[in-house]
């Protein structure tokens, strides 16, 4: 039950930050595996990405705000099952399942980079701004990385912080890992439903991402 006119609904900031979201999350998984820092940067850029979303759910515009689209997780739950049924309710802002979806994208954003960091190591080089280093349980006990010039139990726990250090990187390294192949999956699973919301409501909302425009329906409240 299309009619011609048209809601602004997703600003200019929000298109903005969801198609470089969709750029730089393809671009880090594509380069988790290479040895240079171009990985970390761009993972670093998805996280402040992220982190200026979280800003605007606060203080940004109305169908931005979290206060305005986050609710229960029963009315997710109701909604699906309308999904089912095949009368879901059609919403202008973001629907009930598509708001957890959300928030599920924007956390596991921010843990994927946060043990992006954790996992980072100073062998080879390869520390972004040493943060992994700054976070690890060890501290700073590689300070000397030959550690021979020390002798006696020293040299023995500089030893032993060292494999520790090297044990808690790889653990993240390991939840890195498992963290990204997750993301896609809640990612794929984003996109199916996307297309499936708009093939029910005969909308396109790829194309709202693009003009930020959406046609309005017989509708519930945002
Ligand atoms: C080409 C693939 C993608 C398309 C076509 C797409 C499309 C969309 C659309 C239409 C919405 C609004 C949905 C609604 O309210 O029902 C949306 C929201 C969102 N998408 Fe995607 N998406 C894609 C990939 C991704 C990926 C890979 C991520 C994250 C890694 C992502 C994260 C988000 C987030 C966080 C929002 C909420 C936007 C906001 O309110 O700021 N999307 N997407
Ligand atoms: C948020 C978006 C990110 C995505 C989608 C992502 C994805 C990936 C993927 C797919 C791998 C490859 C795992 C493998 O098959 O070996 C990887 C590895 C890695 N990533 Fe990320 N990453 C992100 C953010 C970050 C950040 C912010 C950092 C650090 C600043 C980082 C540092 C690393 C490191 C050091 C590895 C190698 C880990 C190891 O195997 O020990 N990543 N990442």
């Amino acid at each position: 039950m299309n009619t011609d006119k048209q809601t602004m609904v997703w600003d200019l900031f929000v298109r903005i930050f969801h198609w470089l979201l969709v750029v730089f999350f393809f671009l880090a998984y594509a380069t988790g595996d290479g040895k240079g820092p171009l990985h970390r940067y761009i993972g670093t850029l998805v996280l402040l990405l992220v982190m200026a979303r979280i800003y605007w759910g606060f203080f940004g515009s109305k169908y931005a705000l979290f206060k305005n689209f986050m609710c229960a997780p029963r009315k997710a739950i109701a909604y699906v099952k309308t999904l089912c049924t095949g009368t879901p309710p059609h919403y202008t802002g973001h629907n009930p399942a598509a708001a957890w979806m959300i928030l599920f994208l924007l956390t596991g954003s921010l843990i994927l980079g946060a043990s992006g960091f954790l996992s980072c190591t100073n062998k080879g080089g390869q520390a972004w701004l040493d943060l992994g280093r700054t976070f690890s349980l060890t501290g700073t006990a590689y300070a000397d990385p030959s550690g021979k010039k020390l002798h006696g139990d020293r040299y023995t726990s500089r030893k032993h912080a060292a494999k520790e250090e090297d044990e808690v990187e790889s653990f993240w390294g390991e939840f890195h890992e498992t963290a990204a192949t997750l993301m896609l999956s809640l990612a794929c699973l984003h996109i199916i439903g996307v297309l499936l919301s708009s093939r029910m409501h005969h909308e396109n909302l790829t194309k709202s991402m693009i003009t930020g425009y959406k046609a309005e329906q017989a509708t519930k409240e945002l």
